[in-house]
This record gives structure tokens, sequence and C-alpha cells, in this order.
């Protein structure tokens, strides 16, 4: 039987509307309709600040993420700044992407960052890790990575779309030195080294200034097939020096695969027994989960446990969402093992791949290796996501989705000059203003909603969301997981009353809809303007939908 570990392991030797009451606008206290359900912000409750970095992304070297996603090279016809395709800076710039992972994934313990640093013409062409698994149907860059993308444009990439960049150096494949002198190349100030005189000469004087450094990727499969003890060692000798300059580095662990508790516990009890100190080099330790499993329980087979991304049905759609919902137990469970070995200083967690993976055949360029369509049940799923990392702020330092284009649970879909804003990147546009915001708890009731399971009776909660506050701005995000019912929410602003309120939701009466390169407003955000007075509303959440309220407050 195969599981995520081995497939990874093969490929490493083979290579809400919120419709409003009837009455447009929020409906008053005066309505006369009773809610069915309730969302109640309690402003006296603070849980913390929700780090911008939750709304991160991924950028793998793998399939079409990087070359025709990103990349589309100066000469391109298709509108691009020095090479970086045009419209996808612009939209991340509009959706505030704080962070971007790069390059892996698992392709990050088999790069070598030195290939892709010098005149782009003099650069190695290099086996890429996913080559093996390529389809006839992909381009040679795919397959044989011509190292047009490196580090100088890949950090130009987020400056220009206004995100850090958050690299992952390779410890399977090269030695300490070379994370070194990648953090070297990076950061150290103009003039002071030979590195420092190679970025420059590339147009690239000032450092880089990359603070986010991952130690490894999933160290327990494609990075190594290390144990967590094994990998401990690792770390600490990767981490023991790396030349510091203007900033602090922050190190990320290789955490656990989903509910592996044995890594998270392990890893820090072998860290620990050069003493407790040993914990203060750690920033955040990273943690993957990727909802795959659409079996209803019937098997833990990586291949055949899979579903379709389209063509699903009712059953399939809250099957996703109970692997999404997941989640929630990772994060508080990991947390858990994390302050067993609270010696005052705190690990949070980076959450830094996450997302629906789906079995092939969905993709918008056929051929492109791990590529998915996004439809309204991803963003349900993300907004539920998204949700679940607002209300533990304390926890979560940083999550990126994966992956930002061209892949699993993109925002985005290009090839060459067609580009397409998928659900998924509507979602992290309705939740942009949580960022940094202070999380509030709030507290969701709605009855379950019912239905059947292949004969058995099933049921799933029927409203849950998350709150902030920044200055005077609240942000309510709530999604209505019910493929037929619209509920009919009382919101009670506890401890505040509101001046002015707009919101925006996604949402269709086809629970498979997604935008395409020919139909890209299937799934958009409907925007309509609210009138709120009071502290206490109605509202109307459509089924299937995501939710987003922006509320101005006295
Ligand atoms: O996102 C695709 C792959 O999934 C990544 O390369 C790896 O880290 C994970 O297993």
């Amino acid at each position: 039987m195969i599981n995520r570990r081995d497939f990874l392991h093969q490929g490493a030797l083979g290579a809400t509307a919120l419709l409003l009451s009837p009455k447009p606008g929020w409906a008053t206290a005066a309505d006369s309709r009773a809610g069915d359900s309730r969302i109640e912000v309690l402003f006296d409750e603070p849980l913390g600040t929700i780090s911008p970095h939750i709304y991160g992304h991924f950028a793998e070297n793998l399939g079409g993420v990087l070359y025709d996603g990103i990349w589309v090279g100066e000469k391109s016809r298709v509108p691009n700044i020095d090479g970086l395709r045009k419209s996808l800076i612009e939209h991340l710039r509009k959706i505030k992407a704080p962070v971007i992972r790069y390059p892996g994934g698992c392709f990050a313990d088999s790069y070598d960052w030195r290939d892709g640093i010098g005149p782009a013409e003099k650069r190695p062409r290099r086996t890429n890790f996913w080559a093996n698994e390529e389809s006839e149907k992909a381009p040679a860059s795919h397959r044989y990575d011509p190292n047009a993308v490196g580090t100088n444009e890949f950090v130009h990439f987020c400056k220009l779309a206004g995100a850090e960049p958050y690299l992952a150096a390779n410890v399977r494949s090269l030695p300490a030195s070379a994370f070194q002198q990648w953090v070297e190349y990076c950061n150290s100030p103009a003039g002071s080294t030979t590195l420092a005189d190679a970025r420059a000469a590339a147009g690239y004087p000032d450092p880089f200034r990359v603070k986010y450094w991952g130690v490894g990727n999933e160290s327990w499969g494609c990075g190594g097939d290390f144990t967590p003890q094994e990998y401990a060692v690792e770390f600490r000798r990767y981490s023991t020096w790396l030349p510091r300059f203007e900033d602090e580095l922050s190190l990320i662990a290789s955490g656990p695969n989903t509910d592996d508790w044995n890594w998270t516990r392990e890893f820090l009890a072998e860290m620990v027994r050069k003493g407790p100190g040993q914990l203060r080099r750690i920033y955040g330790m990273a943690l993957h989960h990727y909802a795959w499993n659409l079996s209803r329980g019937k098997t833990q087979n990586w291949e055949a446990g899979k579903g379709e991304a389209v063509k699903f049905d009712s059953v399939d759609w809250y099957e996703l969402l109970r692997e999404g919902e997941r989640m929630e137990g990772l994060v508080t469970g990991h947390w858990q093992v994390l302050s067993e070995f609270d010696h005052g200083h705190r690990v949070r967690l980076v959450v830094d791949e996450w997302g629906p993976w789906y079995r092939p055949g969905s993709e918008a360029t056929p051929g492109n290796q791990l590529e998915q369509m996004p439809t309204l049940r991803d963003a349900v799923f993300s907004g539920v996501t998204l949700d679940i990392f607002n209300r533990h702020p304390e926890k979560v330092a940083m999550a990126n989705c994966a992956q930002l284009i061209n892949c699993l649970n993109s925002p985005y879909l290009a090839h060459e000059d067609k580009f397409v804003i998928t659900p998924v990147g509507h979602v992290f546009e309705l939740y942009a203003s949580h960022q940094g915001g202070q999380a509030l708890r709030t507290i969701f009731s709605a009855p379950n909603l019912h239905y059947d399971r292949d004969g058995k009776p099933a049921s799933f909660w029927g409203l849950r969301g998350s709150a902030s506050v920044r200055d005077k701005n609240l942000t309510i995000t709530a999604v209505n997981p019910s493929t037929s019912e619209s509920r009919l929410a009382e919101i009670a602003l506890r401890g505040a009353t509101a001046r002015e309120a707009s919101m925006s939701f996604l949402s269709n009466s086809d629970i498979h809809a997604h935008n395409t390169f020919d139909q890209r407003d299937v799934v958009v955000p409907q925007r309509k303007p609210v009138s709120a007075t009071a502290g206490t509303f109605v509202v109307e959440l459509p089924p299937a939908s995501v939710v987003a309220l922006n509320i101005q407050l006295n």
C-alpha cells in the first residue's frame, strides 16, 4: 500500500450571500424574523494578533508553478515585469500577500542555489526533483530546470508583489556551508563579501534581507528520510552558525506530517538533550496537512483514497470539509506537544503547506503536474482553514497555501497569456483585512446539518468563522457549509456598536462552480453595501458560501 511518504520517497528515488434579508443591507434589530443561528463577537475577549503571515503562499519549482505560472521571460508577449507575470504580481499586491515560500517543497532538498545566480545564459540545466513524474505533454522546462529563475528573480518577484521571501535550504543533498553561503549571498551588505559582489553584479547591490529560512523540507520523507532524532542532529548542525547581518534570522524546522505527534515530540526531545537553550534557534515548526482522503473511510491508500476535483457529489463536498476541519485539532494537538517543551521560548507553528489534493485529471493546462481546478468547494475549504488559523493567533505564526499558481489549491491559474483568479484566490481577497488584526473570541451557534452518508445518517456543523478588529474596523468571516440550506444568523456585537458595514461573499447555485480561462467570472466576490446602526443584526448566509463582513465601529 502506498502512502504519501512512499509516494514522495519514490519521487526522490526516481527522481455567504450573505444574502441579505429580503430588504437590502443588514436587517437591524427591528427585523421581525428570528434567526436560526447566532454570531456573537466578544470584544472583551481578545485572542491575540493575527500574524499577517498566515495569509502566505508557497511556490515550488514544480510543474507549471514557476515556468509559465510565475516566469514568462523578459521577451514574452505576456505582460511581464522583468520576465515575471504582471497580472499575478498585481493581484498579489491587491490581496496583500505577506510572504512566499520557495523553492520547495521536495524540490528544495535537491536544489543548489548556486545554479541559479550569475548570467542567465551560463546557468546549468538540471534534472528537476519532479522530473520522473512529468507527463509527455509537459514542456522541457518542467523536467529539466533551466535555472532562468534563481534567488535574484524570486526575491525580485517577492519585492514586486510586496511579499517577504521565505527560502527553504537544502539539508538532504548540500552541506551546511552551502546554506551559510546562501544566507551570505542574500544578506551580506553591499561590497562586504565576494558573494555580495556577485549579487551586485546581477543588479542587486542592496542586501535582500531574507529573514525566514526553512532548514530542509519534510525531512521525514523526501527531505532525507530522517528519524526525528536524526533530523534534530542535522538541524543543530545547520543552525549552529549562520552569518547574521542586519536582521535576526527566523529558522523554521521541518515538522510533522498531519498528526505525527511523535515527530514533533521526538524532534524537540532530541533538541533539548543539548539543553533547553537549543529551542531558541527555532522560530517555528512546520506542519503540513493535505486534505486528500475522500474515500469515506474505505482506504488509507494515497492513490486510491483521493477524490475528483470537479466531479463530486454532495457527500464528497462534506468529506473534503471534514478533512479540512482536522486542521483545528492538528494546530491544538501539536501546540500541546510544543507546550511540553516550553522553557521560556515558545516555538510556534508554521503551517507551510496546506490545501486539498485530488487525483489528476482537472488540469486547466493538460500536462501540468499536480495542477487541479479549484471550485467553490475549495473556496469554502480555504475559508474554513483560514478561520481556524485566525482563531489560534498565539499558536500559528505563518501558513502557506499550497501552491500559488498552477498547482494544488491554487489562487491562480495561468498558461501563456491566459490568467484567471480561482475561487481560492478570491477567498484570500475577502479575508485580507484580518491581517494584523486582533482576533476576538466569537461564538458561532447554529444547528448541525444532516445528510445521508452512504446509507448512514451523518451530520456536520452548521456555521463557523472568525472575527478580528483593527482600529475601528471589525472583520467577520464565516462559512455556511450546507449545500442546500441558507442560514439566518443574528449577529451580536458585545461591547461595540456598528457605524456602517459592507459585505462580500462567494457563492453559486452550483457547488462545482469554478473559473476557467474562458469563463473567469463564475465565482467572484459579490458585494453589497449594508446599513448597520445597532449592535444586533440578522443576516442570511446562502448555501455553500464564504462571507466577509467589514464593519466600521463607532
Ligand atoms: O506541494 C507538493 C509537495 O507536497 C511538496 O513538494 C512536498 O513538500 C509535499 O509533500
